[in-house]
């Protein structure tokens, strides 16, 4: 998609679809007001019959506005006017952009941007449409002809403004949410396919293509006798079980002065997880090809940094595998030595994430990182705490926490914080190991980041779980491109570009 700002008399703008919001009880915007004025009140008198639902994201369309340009005019709810936060900012543009791409308008000019939503400034407010925007007409087609498609797809949003003297604001915001939402878009791409497309080679092979798009990001490969070779114990046991061989992948963006330690993003590539010989049940085991979503999540990170040029210096790894059963897999009981040089018994052949992480996150100490940050479907029991809505965080740095719980608030991608104490640390206590990769039913989230926290004593880091929020089941099931916005707008905040 393309997107652009315009300025100027919003009745004169030619489009084929003009989009306003409409506030509750039929208060108009300040935008739909100079099209009401223009159109000799016709808007008013239309709203009067009640036919546009007092919902957030209710829309009508109508057509010849006597006196307006514009060959549609969408009318979208917005709810109250002191209720008009982001959350429903988001909700009106969405609605908008599903509306306009179902009529086949294939172009529109919106001015929902220029409502001022709480707490948004005109770059947020610019930023949010775009992803949003963008978001609302992806379509999964790569192994499905998408028969729903219009002729004439949404390809083309100018943004509308008031005042020229906000143009430089929004067009920094449309330039942000165009990457952010090339990030998010690339994660629920590689989230959605398919495992037996979606191996680890072929994640390999997506991290080479970003490398050949974008030249000044230098990706590494590791293949299983480079991490035979380091020590990389742990992280094997898993691949072992399966035909397709592990990939240790990393991406590196150097955008910062050279020496400048790096911000390291770490993403769990479990390209399939079917639980190894501790098997999982059959009723949607089909959704474990997402558990390599955290591994997505690094890939839009880099992506939207690299195409921003972001001044800092960037590292994603993404440890790649798969989790199968077979005569070479992980038993249960079985001991392995992990690169750090600790030992685990597997006693839980299903808690396999946390075997590939801790040996990336070992493996990370050699980057002198400036913080370490790690996305992973790690647990069932965070789903369980914390619902969908956040990802959960654990880190014993109170002010990298708050610096990520931050970030999740202003890009709406929000992260919840659970306790990372180490009264937890005993379930993880093993008579032959020097600990367990399973911790017992309580605190399942808590003890999988107590695992992961005998990993990261070197360096400042904290852990993402994201298995409550990376994909959507039911009706709308895929995955969701989460926490790339949260990242991003991490990244944007280290990199100093939102000043
Ligand atoms: N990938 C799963 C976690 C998961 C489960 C994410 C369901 C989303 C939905 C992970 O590898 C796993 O199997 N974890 C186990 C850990 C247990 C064996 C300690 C779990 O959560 O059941
Ligand atoms: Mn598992
Ligand atoms: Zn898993």
């Amino acid at each position: 998609m393309e997107f652009s700002v315009k300025t100027g008399a919003l009745a004169k703008q030619r489009t084929p679809c003009l989009v306003l919001g409409i506030f509750e009880r039929r208060q108009l915007s300040a935008p739909a007001e100079a099209i009401d004025e223009a159109s000799g009140g016709r808007l008013a008198e239309v709203l009067k019959r009640g036919d546009l639902g007092e919902d957030v994201g209710a829309t009508l369309c109508l057509y010849d506005l006597p006196g307006v340009a514009a060959e549609r005019v969408l009318l979208v709810g917005c709810g109250k006017r002191k209720e008009f936060d982001r959350a429903r900012y988001v909700q009106a543009c969405t609605a908008a952009a599903r509306t306009v791409d179902a009529l086949g308008a294939g172009a529109a000019l919106s001015a929902l941007p220029a409502l001022a939503p709480n707490g948004l400034d005109h770059y947020r407010a610019a930023r949010e449409a775009v992803a949003a925007t963008a978001a609302a007409v992806y379509r999964y087609t790569r192994t499905k002809d998408d028969k729903k498609t219009p002729k004439h797809p949404l390809k083309r949003l100018h943004l509308w403004v008031a005042e020229k003297g906000e143009q430089a604001a929004v067009e920094r915001g449309l330039q942000h949410g165009l990457a952010i939402a090339h990030g998010v878009a690339q994660a629920r791409e590689l989230g959605n396919l398919p495992g037996n497309i979606c191996t680890p080679s072929y994640l390999a092979e997506q991290a080479q293509a970003l490398g050949t798009e974008f030249p000044g990001l230098r990706v590494e490969v590791l293949e299983e006798a480079d991490m035979e070779a380091l020590g990389m114990g742990a992280l094997l046991s898993v691949s072992r079980g399966s035909r397709q061989p592990a990939k240790f992948i990393l991406m590196h963006h150097q955008g910062g002065k050279a020496g400048e330690k790096p911000v390291v993003l770490v993403g769990k590539g479990l390209t399939f997880d079917a639980g190894g010989i501790s098997l999982k049940p059959a009723a949607e085991m089909d959704e474990m090809k997402y558990d390599m979503c955290g591994g997505a999540s690094v890939f839009g990170a880099v992506r939207a940094a690299a195409e921003l040029d972001l001044p800092i210096n960037l590292i994603g790894v993404v440890p790649a595998s798969e989790n199968l059963p077979d005569g070479a897999a992980n038993k249960p009981g079985d001991i392995v030595r992990s690169l750090s040089g600790q030992t685990i018994e597997i006693l839980n052949t299903d808690a396999e994430g946390r075997l590939l992480l801790c040996d990336a996150l070992t493996y990370c100490e050699r980057f002198d990182p400036a913080v370490v940050i790690d996305m992973a479907t790690l647990t069932g029991a965070c789903v369980i705490a914390l619902g969908k809505h956040p990802a959960g965080l654990f880190t014993g740095d109170d002010e990298l926490a708050e610096e990520i719980l931050t970030a999740g608030e202003a890009s709406g991608d929000r992260a919840w914080r659970l306790p990372l104490w180490d009264d937890y640390q005993s379930q993880l206590d093993s008579n032959f190991a020097d600990m367990a990769n399973i911790g017992g039913r309580d605190g399942g989230a808590i003890t999988a980041a107590c695992f992961l926290s005998r990993y990261t004593k070197k360096y400042r880091w904290a852990h993402l779980d994201i298995a409550g929020i990376a994909w959507l089941g039911g009706k709308e099931k895929g995955a969701t491109g989460r926490p790339v916005a949260l990242l991003a707008e991490f990244l944007l905040r280290r990199a100093g570009a939102l000043a």
